[in-house]
């Protein structure tokens, strides 16, 4: 969830200042950019040293480097946020962001940001339940800021009760349900397919194709990233998923993947069957391994359900359904055909002529046909991207 965002650390006088090195460590492992801004009070607790060390970034305290003579702008620090937290977020800070008083840099940038922010105070017992604080906290939460309670337990006074900051996990976990809280997809349930089928000619033998699976595993990817639960049905694949929560069910044969898509298709809101399944299968499997005759082999073949058409016949009201069609020639009008005969909401068509478009590749060249026969044709980009072009048209549809 912490991937890549942008976040404005504030640091304040306060003794719980020494837990943002564990906080500013968390934050980085998680994958977020930490630009820290202290308060002059808060290089007392701890040196701008160990958190420039751990963010990877020169610390931010005072308006302007003496060294360089550079301006640490705090109107452009504000609009780089994705989010700005405070923690240690001291009594005294607290007031002055309740009143719009900017006279250090943190102030500064607090008044300037456009993005959520989130505080995390610290202080002890008497100070926290003033009624001023309590008056300054419910003027922040007026204004939209979002408060990460202080915790009870023992306070470096010596007293006992609220007011220790929240622990650096705790403020990780509070920080990244509210990401996802945010996202387009919350609540959504998906299922996705991916990958080849294998269909078993004996015990050593099969009949596959050269999916790689990739194409699904970023679908998966994204929609897990956009928030939703995402089902992920594939058949045997060297891929993994990038996004944690995706629950992976492998299978191997067409009968398997039919099973489990009937198994989860009826909960979800939709269905992204990218998997590349076999049309035919083997009559009968041989349960010992075929041995080596002077005569040739002839493997009978036999149909497979076509799972997309099953899928799209049991479609109910509001349920979307979306197909892929890879096509040789006439591409347009058999990927029509397809998204007709099988009741999609849309079909996703690349043709084998376009170059770095299909199988293996980490790159694809797609066309979105709708159900009112809408055309969009995308470039060719990598198949994360491709990924993204195709999730947000399911969550637009979600939405209208
Ligand atoms: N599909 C499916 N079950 C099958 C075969 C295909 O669900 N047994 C799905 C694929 O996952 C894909 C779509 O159907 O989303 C198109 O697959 P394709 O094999 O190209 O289409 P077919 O309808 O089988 O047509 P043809 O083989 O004639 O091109």
């Amino acid at each position: 969830m912490l991937q890549n965002k942008k976040i404005v650390l504030g640091v304040c006088g306060s003794i719980a200042a020494y837990k943002a090195a564990s906080l500013v460590r968390l934050l980085v492992k998680a994958g977020a950019e930490v630009q820290v801004v202290m308060t002059p009070d808060a290089t007392g607790f701890i040196t701008p040293l160990t958190l420039s060390t751990l963010s990877k970034k020169t610390v931010l305290v005072e308006y302007s480097n003496t060294e360089t003579g550079e301006w640490n702008n705090h109107v452009e620090l504000g609009l780089w946020a994705d989010f700005m937290l405070i923690a240690p977020v001291s009594a005294n800070t607290l007031a002055k962001m309740a009143n719009g008083q900017s006279d250090n840099l943190l102030t500064a940038v607090y008044l300037s940001a456009k993005c959520p922010v989130y505080f995390a105070p610290a202080m002890d017992l008497d100070m926290w339940k003033h009624p001023a604080t309590q008056q300054n906290i419910r003027q922040l939460q007026s204004y939209s800021n979002i408060m990460i309670p202080p915790g009870n337990g023992e306070l470096a006074s010596g007293l006992y009760g609220e007011g220790r900051m929240a622990e650096p996990e705790a403020i990780v976990s509070f920080l990244t349900a509210e990401i996802k809280k945010m996202l387009p997809l919350v609540n959504q349930k998906i299922l996705v397919t991916a990958g080849p089928t294998y269909e078993a000619i004996d015990p050593v033998r099969f009949i596959g194709n050269h999916s790689s699976g990739k194409m699904g595993f970023a679908i998966a990817d994204q929609f897990a990233a956009m928030g939703a639960e995402v089902i992920l049905i594939t058949g045997p694949t060297a891929q993994t998923s990038q996004q944690s929560g995706i629950k992976r069910v492998d299978i191997t044969s067409a009968a398997d993947m039919l099973e489990a898509c009937l198994q989860y298709y009826k909960d979800v809101k939709a269905c992204i069957m990218s998997a590349a399944v076999a049309d035919f299968t083997p009559v009968n499997v041989s349960p010992q391994k075929i041995k080596k005759q002077d005569k040739d082999l002839n493997i009978e073949l036999k149909k497979t359900t076509d799972i997309l058409k099953t899928l799209g016949e049991q479609k109910h009201k509001g349920q979307i359904l979306v197909g892929f069609a890879l096509e040789t020639n006439d591409e347009e009008k058999n990927a029509i055909d397809k998204l007709q005969r099988k009741n999609l909401d849309f079909i996703v068509l690349n043709s084998l002529n376009d170059e770095g478009a299909g199988f293996k590749t980490d790159t694809n060249k797609i066309t979105i046909i709708d159900h009112h026969l809408q055309k969009t044709t995308f470039q060719l980009k990598n198949k994360n991207e491709v990924a993204k072009d195709i999730c947000k048209k399911v969550a637009e549809l979600i939405k209208a």
